[in-house]
């Protein structure tokens, strides 16, 4: 028995002798920005794996560096998995910044810095002319969109990065060691543009615990649902998920839609849709698609759409909410494939004209993005698309968004496959804003 003793004391020795140097437990990683939605500010958002002190020291490009300081807090978040593993997630806002002055910062403690990156503050114009890379389900794993995102944002193409749910595939998996691999993934984009996000089906773990708080999004719900202002739009996310999950409660379905009503109430009093006349919407799972799977998007009776009626109260949709306040576009992911689609609403069509059907379009506007890449692949699409499906592509991508003024609106699609070429382009032009431009 003696060698088997041996061999069982040699054994346990060994992961000791890999691991060999402990962890700095103390050092910032996951380094990621998002916009508070008020003007001249900036959140920067990090984790440890020991509490520590969170700073960032900051200054103008080109100026001293370093020159000002904030402080923010800490919060510890711990994961829900079998190690019960403990994350500092370190949150400071900056604020004063002078609007499209670009900074330099890095953030941490005296225990521990990050690298040094930069961000642009946002111009806080009604006539700036933003920017965007909007995409859905960028995974850890085949994520084939990635290093040109990464390029093109660091050549300071974006203003703002749009990511409409489904993150790493999956945050919680190993004890959220997935969740930290990813967030050190997109630290390349996300520590340089506001890093904008909406959860989707993959967040759902644990009640969403990854999501809600590893980002900042702005307000009081945890980035579940929240909205914000730039150049001449509204931009509004939401958590479809409250449609599914029911079992975190239905009550989170509710306060959702009646948020949403005050949202859009508010964004179209006459005074607010005169500077922002653009309404625009994220939202994970889409209304409508022609994919080949049994999701949601693919039926009539879609949830997202029409509501449910198997929950008491009976769910209201968001189809009609967003068609009465004239909500001008529509993005959403989760379809793991590019799809455009006509004006529509009800299911019928509604182009502004035969010719031009985008130019003052009688219905909102639907765009579906989730083909960043993920350990999923991509999906594929029903052979007969019904009416309102205008263009789709199986390739990796993902989408560039910009806004231009208040009449005119540029969307383009990014095949990965082919190279970065662009397979798809829009101009969504609107003379007029809001239900009344339906007629
Ligand atoms: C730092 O974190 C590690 C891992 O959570 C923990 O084992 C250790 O006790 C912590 N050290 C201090 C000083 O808090
Ligand atoms: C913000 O954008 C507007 C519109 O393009 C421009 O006129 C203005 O100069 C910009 N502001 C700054 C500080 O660059
Ligand atoms: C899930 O999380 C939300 C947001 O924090 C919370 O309001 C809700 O009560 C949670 N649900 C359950 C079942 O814990
Ligand atoms: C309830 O919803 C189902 C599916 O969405 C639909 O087929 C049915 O007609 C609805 N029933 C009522 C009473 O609205
Ligand atoms: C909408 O416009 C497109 C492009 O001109 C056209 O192919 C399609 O048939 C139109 N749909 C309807 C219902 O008019
Ligand atoms: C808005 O942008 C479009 C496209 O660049 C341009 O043709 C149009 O003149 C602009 N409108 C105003 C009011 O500047
Ligand atoms: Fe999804």
């Amino acid at each position: 028995m003696v060698p088997v003793h041996a061999a069982c004391a040699l054994l346990s020795f060994v992961p000791l002798l890999v691991l060999g140097v402990p962890p700095i437990w103390t050092q910032p990683e996951q380094v990621h920005l998002s916009y508070p939605g008020v003007p001249g500010s900036m959140a920067v958002t990090w984790t440890t794996f020991n509490k520590t002190e969170s700073k960032v020291e900051y200054g103008l490009l080109g100026g001293r560096l370093f020159e000002m300081s904030a402080k923010g807090g800490t919060t510890l978040f711990v994961d829900s998995g079998e190690e019960k593993r403990e994350l500092y997630i370190h949150r400071v806002t900056l604020t004063g910044l002078k609007p499209a002055a670009t900074y330099v910062y890095h953030c941490g403690s005296d225990e521990g810095w990050s690298d040094v990156f930069l961000f642009t503050a946002l111009n806080d114009s009604t006539s700036f002319s933003p920017r965007f890379a909007l995409y859905g389900d960028l995974g850890n794993e085949n994520p084939q969109s990635l290093a040109r995102l990464q390029k093109e944002t660091q050549l300071g193409m974006y203003d703002v990065i749009l990511h409409i749910g489904d993150f790493a595939y999956d945050m919680d998996e190993d004890n959220a060691r997935i969740g930290d691999e990813f967030m050190r993934q997109i630290q390349s984009i996300a520590a340089y543009v506001p890093y904008m996000t909406c959860p989707g089906n993959h967040e759902a773990t644990y009640n969403f615990s990854n999501y809600r708080n590893r980002f900042s999004m702005p307000g009081q719900t945890e980035s579940l649902w929240y909205s914000w202002n730039l150049g001449s739009a509204h931009i509004i996310s939401i958590s479809t998920e409250v449609y599914f999950y029911l079992e975190f409660g239905l009550d989170l379905l509710f306060k959702q839609y009646e948020w949403l009503t005050k949202d859009l109430e508010e964004a179209n009093k006459p005074e607010n849709r005169a500077v922002r006349p653009w309404i625009i919407t994220m939202g994970h799972r889409p209304m409508y698609c022609s994919d080949d799977d049994q999701d949601d998007c693919t039926k009539f009776d879609s949830y997202v759409r029409l509501g449910r009626n198997d929950t008491k109260p009976p769910a209201p949709g968001l189809e009609d909410l967003f068609y009465r306040y004239g909500v001008d576009l529509e993005l959403w992911a989760h379809e793991h494939t590019y799809e455009r689609l006509w004006p529509v609403y009800g299911d019928k069509v509604y182009n502004g004209s035969k010719d031009q059907p985008y130019v003052n379009p009688k219905a909102p506007v639907h765009i579906i993005t989730g083909s960043a890449g993920c350990r999923e692949r991509t999906d594929r699409f029903n052979p007969n698309p019904k009416d309102w499906s205008a263009f789709r592509s199986t390739d990796y991508g993902y989408t560039r968004m910009q806004l231009v003024n208040a009449t005119h609106l540029y969307l383009e699609q990014v095949s990965d496959d082919q190279y970065g070429k662009v397979i798809d382009s829009i101009w969504v032009v609107k003379d007029k804003h809001g239900f009344s431009a339906w007629f």
